[in-house]
């Protein structure tokens, strides 16, 4: 296979000769030479391209301009530019694609990333985005490498559902009714003539049937995609995004905090330790983005510096009940700057409420547990207070809410007695429930969603910049 320029970075053959592919990122230079940038998406870096003028016809140097893609065949020599250490002297020259310079959009200058979310087919192209996209890459890796390595087994859960019982959210529909005639019965849906002969979603999460797994292969995960059709317009939601979901027979919250914990540390340490120069860019990016904004509102941590600290520190553990009696006697909330103020056991926590926990109290990520019953989903098992359940989130700094787990109700009398007090229908889970009939145990498990890790680990702001073409309300372009 013909090298990369991260081939040739890492190991340079000098005065070699040397084929390569790319795209134009600038051209500069005089009458006589011009010096090319170009990258292949390999890496970060750009490799310089020298092409002599007399060995080449002006119309063709012309039209190498940003965005064109080339194959230059040359010698890898020393360079005696300070930015690089080797450049390709050009022999050959091929422009494999042009791209009008009057109307390509990506010009050497700073876009926004509002712009370049509305040019999502071609912002792969730019420093950033190649970055961004190399991570989420990396980061899957890491993950399934995490997994493999502490004896899960992956598992494929169903993205069509007939089960809507989970309350994860709201669902989208599947259905190939026709809509100008949908099938009724007494003035209600036929499902019965739909495609699957009941009523169909996309699925919320993997985690009923990921359980199902877990009490026979004992240690499973899955890692796919997710919908959810709320209708929240905010930088951290998606209405279609990827979740990580381990299930592990046989542990219990505790176990589970600690494995949540170990596998969001890896994954980090994966992407420091082999994906430096991409972390280096996006470190320096954020840093040259918050030189816009008021001190307050910069973070105290640079980007490095912020996953380097999560690795060094150790989660704070805290109960819900904890949470609430720091949150109530909070200067915000005292002095009613919290939009939803706190007044007791019950309260839902909102962002700002999670966000004063882990940047303003702890600055540090903080594991809430043992929330009230009445605020999580049937599945979590009850603790003897018969009043919270063994629920944990992960909280993180600039992000929220990154995990979301529990312990689940393993005993049947128990599980049964939560569903009827929130009106779940036991038949149309009756799957679920022969799980805690037939060989029942303790076991665990939590949902990490992917991209609020990427958010993290790259520093970028907005959630529909870490996943190559975001579905958001009214939003489905590409
Ligand atoms: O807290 P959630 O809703 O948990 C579940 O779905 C459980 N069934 C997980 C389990 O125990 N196996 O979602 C898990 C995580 C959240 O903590 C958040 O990081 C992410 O998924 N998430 C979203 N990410 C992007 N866009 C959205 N709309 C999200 N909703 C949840
Ligand atoms: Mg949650």
């Amino acid at each position: 296979m013909q090298k990369t320029i991260s081939d040739i970075l890492r190991s340079p053959n000098f005065n070699s000769k040397t084929r390569i592919n790319g795209w134009v990122r600038t051209k500069r230079g005089s009458k006589n030479v011009s010096f090319i940038a170009l990258n292949d998406g390999s890496t970060i870096k750009n490799l310089q391209v020298v092409a002599e003028a007399n060995d080449f016809d002006d119309n063709l140097i012309k039209n190498i301009t940003t965005g064109a893609c080339l194959e230059v065949f040359g010698t890898l020599k020393k360079s005696e530019g300070k930015e690089q250490s080797l450049e390709l002297l050009a022999s050959e020259l091929k422009i494999l694609g042009e791209a009008n310079a009057e109307e390509y959009p990506l010009q050497p200058k700073k876009h926004s990333l509002e712009f370049l979310r509305e040019k999502a087919h071609l912002r792969f192209r730019t420093n950033t985005f190649s970055a961004v996209f190399r991570l989420r890459h990396a980061l899957t890796f890491a993950i399934h490498e995490y997994f493999n390595k502490n004896g899960y087994v992956n598992i494929h859960t169903p993205i069509i559902t007939g089960a809507d019982a989970e309350g994860a959210g709201e669902m989208f529909k599947v259905s190939n009714f026709d809509f100008n005639a949908i099938p009724k019965n007494e003035g209600k849906i036929d499902y019965s003539q739909d495609f699957f002969g009941k009523q169909t979603n996309l699925t919320v999460s993997g985690q009923l049937e990921a359980e199902l797994g877990a009490l026979a292969l004992g240690k499973v995960y899955t890692f796919g995609p997710t919908f959810r059709a709320e209708n929240s317009n905010t930088s951290r939601h998606l209405s279609e995004f990827w979740m990580i979901e381990p299930e592990t027979a046989f542990a219990d919250l505790n176990d589970n905090m600690d494995l949540a914990e170990e596998f969001l540390k890896y994954c980090i340490k994966y992407c420091l330790d082999n994906y430096k120069d991409d972390l280096d860019f996006l470190n320096q990016r954020l840093e040259a983005e918050e030189k816009g904004l008021k001190k307050e509102e910069r973070s105290e941590l640079g980007l490095i510096e912020r996953l380097s600290f999560v690795l060094d520190n150790k989660f704070e553990r805290i109960t819900y009940s904890e949470a609430i009696n720091i949150l109530r006697n909070s200067k915000p909330n005292k002095k009613k700057k919290f939009q939803y103020l706190i007044n007791g056991f019950g309260d839902d926590l909102q962002s700002e409420h999670e966000r004063y926990l882990v940047e303003k109290k702890f600055k540090k990520p903080v594991i809430i547990t043992d929330y009230p019953k009445s605020i999580k989903a049937f599945y979590m098992k009850l603790n003897d207070d018969d009043n919270t359940v063994r629920a944990m989130d992960i909280l993180f700094p600039l992000i929220g809410e990154m995990v979301g787990g529990s312990q689940r109700e393993e005993n049947l009398e128990r599980l049964s007695k939560r569903m009827e007090e929130m009106h779940i229908d036991k038949n149309e889970l009756w799957w679920y429930l022969e799980t805690r009939k037939f060989g029942t145990c303790v076991h665990s498990g939590f949902g990490l969603g992917f991209e609020r890790l990427m958010m993290f680990i790259t520093g970028m702001k907005n959630i529909r910049d870490v996943i190559p073409f975001p579905r958001t309300p009214k939003n489905a372009e590409f």
